[in-house]
Order: structure tokens, then C-alpha cells, then sequence
């Protein structure tokens, strides 16, 4: 008898917990509900690398890694690493790391990114949402499903930065690719990387 008791007591209160949290997530779903947002700011600042433009460089842009081989043309490399700095490391990490390891660097209250308001449900205007986990892209295993500089600027080109896939010139995605299969090891025996020499440049 007390058995039975205790028991309904358990399932009351799961019932009502339940009830609880549903009419929470319909008054937060109704709460959310607010105009859609008018972007004052472009989700993407413009590329550091145009001339006559000048950007104070993240206080994290000397651990991006330095070109790592002699098989590249250096001045499209640096403008890679540029450009990785500013597009791709907010997300990948400082050393292309993944965000996963990235923000345990960061202030524990910065960590979670859904929360702190740039990437939830009540983000300024110039937020977006970011609920997928951006994977490593540099060092030993990453990049699983691309091989080729070709390969790697065409998901590039298509898929990246994620907020705004495409807004880069070639010329920039050009040069991600080439500062990111130098970091792997590949080799443009010394030349820029582009369409013609690209699927012959592998990082495995
Ligand atoms: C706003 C965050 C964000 C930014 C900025 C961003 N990415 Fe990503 N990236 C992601 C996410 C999330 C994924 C996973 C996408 C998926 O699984 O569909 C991803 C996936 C990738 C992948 C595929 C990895 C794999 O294992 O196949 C590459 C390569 C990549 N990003 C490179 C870049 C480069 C280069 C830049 C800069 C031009 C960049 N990303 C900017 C979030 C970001």
C-alpha cells in the first residue's frame, strides 16, 4: 500500500514537471516570437586583404600557424593565412583545432554560444544561429572526406564561411586552400594553386 503510494506520488510529479516545462517552452516559443531582425552590419566585415583597407588583427592571429613548407608561392600563401585569420578562425580555432577544443580557451561564460546571445534565439541582428559543431580542419586527422586543394576550394567556395558561403572572391578561396594544404605538407612545386594545378595538389 505504501509501495503504490509513493509510486503515484513519483508519476504526479513527473506528470506536472512535464506540464511545467511544456507551457515554458510555449510561453518562451511565443516570447520569441518578435519581428524578424533588420541587419544594420553585414554578417561578413570586409577582406582584409583589399588594399587601401586596414583591420586591427584579432589579439589570437600570431598563433595562427605560419606557413609551414617551401612548396607554395608565399604571397598567395600569406594572403591565405590572412584571410583564414579573420574568416575561419572565429569557428575552426586559432590553430584550426575545432571549436570544440577552441572555446575552452575562452571566458567559461563565453563558452556556450547558443546562450551568450550571438547564436540563440534572441541574436542581434548581425547573429546567426550556429547550433552544428565546427570540426577540426587542420592537423592529423581532419579534412576525413577531402583530399585534393581542388577538392577542399570547391566545399570551400559552396559551404564556407558558414554564415555567408560564397562571399569571399576565388582569389581569397584560392588562397585559403593553398595556406591550408601547406599545412598539411602538400606540394604546388612553388606555384600559386588554382584551377589547373589544383587536383593534382593532395594533402594524404
Ligand atoms: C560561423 C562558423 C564558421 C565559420 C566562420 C567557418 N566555418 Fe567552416 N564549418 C563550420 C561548421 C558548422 C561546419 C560543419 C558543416 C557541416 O557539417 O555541414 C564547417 C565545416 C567546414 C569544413 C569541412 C570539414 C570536414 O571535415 O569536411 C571545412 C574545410 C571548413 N569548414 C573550412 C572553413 C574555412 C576555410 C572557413 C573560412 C573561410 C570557415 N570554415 C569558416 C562553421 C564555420
Amino acid at each position: 500500500m505504501k509501495r503504490l503510494g509513493t509510486r503515484w506520488m513519483k508519476f504526479g510529479l513527473i506528470l506536472s514537471g512535464s506540464l511545467l516545462l511544456l507551457l515554458a517552452m510555449m510561453s518562451a516559443s511565443i516570447s520569441s516570437a518578435q519581428p524578424a531582425p533588420t541587419a544594420t552590419r553585414s554578417l561578413l566585415s570586409p577582406p582584409a586583404t583589399r588594399t587601401n583597407l586596414t583591420i586591427v588583427p584579432p589579439p589570437f592571429a600570431y598563433r595562427v600557424p605560419l606557413p609551414k613548407t617551401d612548396n607554395f608561392d608565399i604571397a598567395q600563401l600569406d594572403i591565405g593565412r590572412r584571410t583564414f585569420t579573420q574568416y575561419c578562425v572565429t569557428c575552426h580555432g586559432d590553430k584550426g583545432q575545432g571549436l570544440e577544443q577552441w572555446r575552452t580557451t575562452w571566458a567559461p561564460e563565453r563558452q556556450n554560444c547558443t546562450q551568450v546571445g550571438c547564436h540563440g534565439r534572441n541574436r542581434p541582428p548581425d547573429g546567426f544561429t550556429m547550433l552544428t559543431v565546427a570540426p577540426p580542419i587542420l592537423g592529423e586527422g581532419a579534412l576525413p572526406n577531402l583530399t585534393s586543394a581542388f577538392a577542399i576550394f570547391t566545399y570551400l567556395k559552396a559551404s564556407m564561411p558558414y554564415q555567408a558561403p560564397g562571399a569571399l572572391s576565388d582569389r581569397e578561396y584560392w588562397a585559403i586552400t593553398a595556406y591550408m594544404v601547406d599545412q598539411f605538407g602538400a606540394d604546388a612545386k612553388g606555384k600559386e594553386v588554382g584551377p589547373k594545378n589544383a587536383a593534382d595538389i593532395l594533402i594524404r
